[in-house]
This record gives structure tokens, C-alpha cells and sequence, in this order.
């Protein structure tokens, strides 16, 4: 069994109404609604709203990537928002890091509320190493990058990172038990994989060690969303 808490829904749609068809059935049976750019730049904050009516939980998945004062008060607005969880990339460096994850402590302590839980992004799994060594000027080895930026990330004080189920094991190893690994890339047993290429079924990231769980089309784009989730958490 997956328990319930640990998957996360990628609202990966263009409207209100989609988002609702969505998260009116789930919103009992899973963790979180994953809000990214898509759904944000097309409706707004609404989106953020809707699921809280709904009585769900968000991530806020808006990868932040600024100088250390910009980021900081991006960290406090949606931590504002009352979202579960954001993120931000580790590439903007500890001073970065350690500042947005200050500033959402501070504003979630001022307004009385818990703190969302702070991830990084390491390497876009949509990188392979020849890109980031020829177009980005990173000569170290892709699972290396990944790795010593999880730890940069948890020594500025960040709760977890986003990865690729096949990263979850080294990182689980350099940065410890307590810190969350949060995976995308999932495919239930015998599903379509779209485009995602090193897919592992839930039951698998969760042995690798993930804490979370992302899944997108396997339930958005089933006839039946509700009966797609139940069956992912058995098999997982
Ligand atoms: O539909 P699918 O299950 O592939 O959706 C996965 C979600 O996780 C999408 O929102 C995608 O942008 C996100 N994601 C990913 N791989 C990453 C980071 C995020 O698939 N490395």
C-alpha cells in the first residue's frame, strides 16, 4: 500500500474547471495538488484557492531562482499562500537557499501557521551530462552534481529536494533519513509511460526511499480519476 499522504497529484491542466474535476474526487484521497506554471500562469491564484476550499494541500511548484533578496520575498509570499510546499533550485547557491527558507520560517511564524516545506531542485532530469557539460560548463559526473547539491541544499536549511526516482538512493545516502525526497517520473505497473524515459513504479521509489511521490497523466488523463488513484495506492 502507498499511503495516501505520500502522493501528489501534478494539476497539470489550463483551467478552473479542469483543476476542480480533479481535486472535488481526490481531494480526500491524496497528499497534495501539485500547482506549477502552467495552471499558475493561466489562472492565477485561484488555483492556490480552490484547492484550500477543497480542503487540500498544495505544492507550489515555481522553482525559484533569484538573487538571494528576490527569492527571499518570493519564499514569503507563497508561504502567504498557506501552501505545503515550494521549491526553489539549488544552482542559486547556499545564500540563496538559506535566505528563502529563513524568510518562509519568518513569515509562517508571523502568521501563525507551519511552515511549508522547502525543496530544491538538483539537476532537471530533462539534462544529460553531455548538456551540462557542453551548454552549461558542469565537468563533474550528473549523479555528483546531483548529490553535492542535495547536500549544499541540506546544509542551507532546506527540508528535501525534487529528483529523478533513480537519484533517490545516493541522495538518500549523502543527506540521511530525515531528509524529504520528493520524485516525479512515476508510472504505475503496466501504464503508459508518455514522455518519461527512466520511469520506476510506485512500489519501487518508495523501496528506493522517497518520502513523496509525483504523479501527472496516469491520473489527470484517466476516464476515471478517482478509481486511478485507488489503484495506485494499492499497488504501491
Ligand atoms: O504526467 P507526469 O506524471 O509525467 O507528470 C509529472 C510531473 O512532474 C509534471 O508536472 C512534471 O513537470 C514534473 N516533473 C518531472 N520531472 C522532473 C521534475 C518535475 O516530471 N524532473
Amino acid at each position: 500500500m502507498l499511503p495516501q499522504d505520500r502522493l501528489i497529484v501534478a494539476l497539470d491542466v489550463d483551467t478552473l474547471d479542469e483543476a476542480r474535476r480533479l481535486v472535488e474526487p481526490l481531494s480526500g484521497r491524496v497528499g497534495m495538488f501539485k500547482v506549477g506554471l502552467q495552471l499558475y500562469h493561466s489562472v492565477g491564484s485561484e488555483a492556490i484557492d480552490l484547492i484550500h476550499r477543497m480542503g487540500g494541500r498544495v505544492f507550489a511548484d515555481f522553482k525559484f531562482h533569484d538573487i538571494p533578496n528576490t527569492a527571499a520575498q518570493a519564499a514569503r509570499a507563497v508561504t502567504r499562500r498557506g501552501v505545503a510546499m515550494f521549491n526553489l533550485h539549488a544552482a542559486g547557491g547556499r545564500e540563496m537557499l538559506s535566505a528563502a527558507v529563513r524568510a518562509s520560517r519568518e513569515e509562517a511564524v508571523a502568521l501563525g501557521q507551519a511552515s511549508p516545506l522547502c525543496l530544491a531542485v538538483t539537476v532537471l532530469t530533462s539534462l544529460d551530462e553531455r548538456v551540462l557539460r557542453q551548454e552549461v560548463g558542469i565537468t563533474k559526473p550528473l549523479e555528483r552534481v546531483v548529490v553535492d547539491w542535495a547536500v549544499l541544499a541540506r546544509e542551507a536549511g532546506v527540508d528535501g529536494v525534487v529528483a529523478s526516482p533513480w537519484e533517490i538512493k545516493a541522495i538518500r545516502a549523502a543527506c540521511g533519513q530525515e531528509f524529504a525526497i520528493v520524485t516525479p517520473g512515476v508510472r504505475p505497473a503496466g501504464s503508459r509511460q508518455d514522455d518519461q524515459r527512466r520511469v520506476m513504479t510506485p512500489a519501487e521509489a518508495l523501496r528506493a526511499g522517497a518520502t513523496y511521490i509525483v504523479v501527472g497523466r496516469p491520473i489527470t488523463a484517466a476516464p476515471d480519476p478517482r478509481e486511478a488513484v485507488e489503484r495506485l495506492l494499492e499497488e504501491g
